[in-house]
């Protein structure tokens, strides 16, 4: 019997032993960064850095095992400076991930973090972004793109396209297109740009001939044509916008808990969404305050978590209890 929506107390190490093969659907976690704290034990304060990867690529062994073999791992890591040397910590994992597991890496999502530690570097500039690493182990991995950062844009479409229209009007101005053709692409910007705002297509981009690269390769063709002839080509972007591999969201503190350490329920629930069916099981191995929990909770997905600091654990669990099911997601 699987552990299911339980934050288990202990050893990470010991206790994903317990777990059958291809038993759960995503490992998500964030596990210690190699020596920026102590939690009282645990991983993170190894005496070297490949010491520390060793022990992190051994539980990440383990995580290959337990999921599914259309399941998903992401591993959130952060970076750390030693004597002003960047080490590049997370990619030196990943690299070493895909070296040593049967898994490929599809994608390193950035965090952006529109709130990162206000420091005064005099000479190198404020970390604010960390990688979540998206590994699988076949190409049969469950992914549902449409529900990804599926949060409506803030911009109304009409708005939308009054303001991409005005920059390329300006542009068909100052290009040296004939009169002839100026009117043409005035012409052409006008409908579809109406076509943006009716909803029939998501957006569009103009290239005007002169100010615009032209296109080559296997892009060439029709669209060089156009360019020749008509001294503009327009490129009608249908269906969703396009989902880029970077998210903005804050650092969190809670009132409720001393971790110094939580990533965002937000980013953990675009993942579970993009990753997980509802009612699939998530595996965190480093719970922390619980967040992967609450946003399972959130989601209807179910977790295990492990975490050894017994206080961290106990607050996990209290705030995974009191966590409303009505909370909206987008904190
Ligand atoms: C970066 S924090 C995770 C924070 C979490 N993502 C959150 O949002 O609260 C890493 C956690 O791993 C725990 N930890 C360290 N070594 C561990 C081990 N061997 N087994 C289980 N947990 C461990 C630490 O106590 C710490 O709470």
């Amino acid at each position: 019997m699987l552990p299911v929506d339980k934050i288990l107390c202990g050893d990470s190490f010991d206790l994903i032993k317990t777990l059958p093969d291809t038993s759960v659907n995503l490992v998500i976690t964030s596990p210690p960064y190699y020596r920026q704290r102590d939690y009282g034990g645990g991983m993170g304060n190894e005496e070297s850095l490949q010491a520390y990867l060793d022990n992190l690529l051994t539980l990440f062994g383990e995580c290959v095992r337990v999921i599914k073999d259309d399941g998903s791992i992401v591993f959130n890591l952060g970076d750390k400076y030693e004597n002003s040397n960047l080490l590049l910590v997370p990619y030196r994992f990943a690299i070493q991930a895909t070296e040593r597991y049967p898994v490929t890496l599809v994608n390193a999502v950035t965090w952006v973090k529109s709130n990162p530690t206000p420091r005064q570097f005099k000479r190198r500039l404020v970390s604010s972004t960390e990688p979540f690493f998206h590994f699988v182990k076949s190409s049969q991995y469950y992914y549902n793109l449409d529900a990804f950062m599926q949060a409506p844009s803030k911009t109304p479409k009409s708005r939308r396209g009054d303001k991409i229209g005005r920059g390329y009007f300006e542009l068909i101005e100052k290009s040296s297109l004939s009169d002839a053709q100026k009117k043409h692409a005035r012409q052409a910007l006008l409908e579809v740009i109406q076509e943006v705002q009716s909803g029939k297509i998501e957006s569009f981009r103009m290239k005007i001939k002169g100010l615009h690269s032209e296109p080559f390769g296997g892009q060439a063709g029709g669209r060089q044509l156009q360019l020749d002839n008509k001294g503009f080509t327009i490129i009608r972007i249908h269906g969703n916008p396009l989902k880029k591999d970077v998210i903005e969201a804050a650092v969190e503190s809670l009132k409720q808990s001393n971790h110094p350490a939580i990533y965002p329920v937000r980013l953990v629930s675009e993942f579970l969404q993009l990753l997980t069916r509802p009612e699939d099981i998530v595996l965190d191995p480093f719970m922390g305050s619980g967040t992967t929990a609450v946003a399972c909770k959130l989601l209807n997905r179910h977790y295990i978590g492990f975490e050894l600091n017994a206080d961290y654990c106990k607050a996990a669990v209290e705030r995974v209890e009191n966590q409303s099911l009505t909370t909206p997601l987008l904190l």
